[in-house]
């Protein structure tokens, strides 16, 4: 199991230090997660925060973009540095040439389904990606709930994976915790993400450790 945090719940006042602390723990990657205030009821952070978070980040970068065409911004994110870059299916009209253009650029490319969307949707596309992510809240805030009906969707996309004998990866995110990231990788996941559960848990660095202990050794 990939464990991505995610630095939307971190603390801003102390980023430099949140970074460091996500780079001394087992977690594997950075979860990056991009609002414009129009495709999510909800602004984030833009280009000067995330150059200075690629700058001392040592793990690799995933960006999740709630945005609306994000195609316009793919260079921009491949010259961050950005290993992964997750572009909503809702928000693009033209996937597979979005999807083309970021593999051109040098990064994975992963679809984002928002939690009405049926995973079956990409039954077409689903050969071009290296990633699907599934939102098991509603995009645009930390510390929600997480959707019971995520768990289906993961069933549903591994089948579809495994019929088509691909090696896409799953990712989770949204409400993911203990409890909530044992069902899912259960049901398939390979990648979660966790943004308030573990910065607002007393110790992150032990939550972390403690999370991809008891999730891939199932205790
Ligand atoms: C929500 C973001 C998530 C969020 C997850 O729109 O995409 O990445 O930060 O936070 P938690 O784990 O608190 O639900
Ligand atoms: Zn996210």
């Amino acid at each position: 199991m990939i464990l991505a945090p995610s630095i939307l719940s971190a603390d801003f006042l102390h980023l430099e230090r949140e970074i460091e602390l996500i780079n001394q723990s087992e977690a594997d990657w950075f979860h990056l997660d991009v609002m414009d205030g129009v495709f999510v009821p909800n602004i984030s952070i833009g280009f000067p925060v995330l150059k200075a978070i690629a700058k001392i980040a040592a793990k690799p970068l995933d960006a999740h973009l709630m945005i609306v065409e994000p195609e316009k911004f793919i260079f921009q994110f491949r010259d961050l540095g950005v290993y992964s870059l997750n572009v909503h299916y809702e928000a693009c009209l033209h996937l597979n040439s979005t999807i083309a253009k970021i593999k051109a650029a040098g990064m994975k490319a992963a679809v984002t389904l928002n939690p009405h969307t049926p995973v079956e949707l990409l039954e077409d596309i689903l050969d071009e990606l290296d990633m699907v992510l599934i939102m098991s809240v509603n995009p645009g805030f930390g510390g929600q709930s997480f959707i019971p009906q995520s768990i289906d969707k993961i069933l549903r996309l591994k089948e579809i994976i495994r019929r088509k004998n691909l090696n896409t990866l799953i990712e989770v995110d949204g409400g993911i915790n203990l409890e909530t990231g044992k069902q899912v990788v259960e049901a398939g996941a390979d990648v979660l993400v966790a943004g308030n559960f573990l910065f607002r848990s007393n110790n992150p660095q032990a939550m972390i450790t403690q999370m991809k202990q008891k999730i891939n050794y199932k205790l």
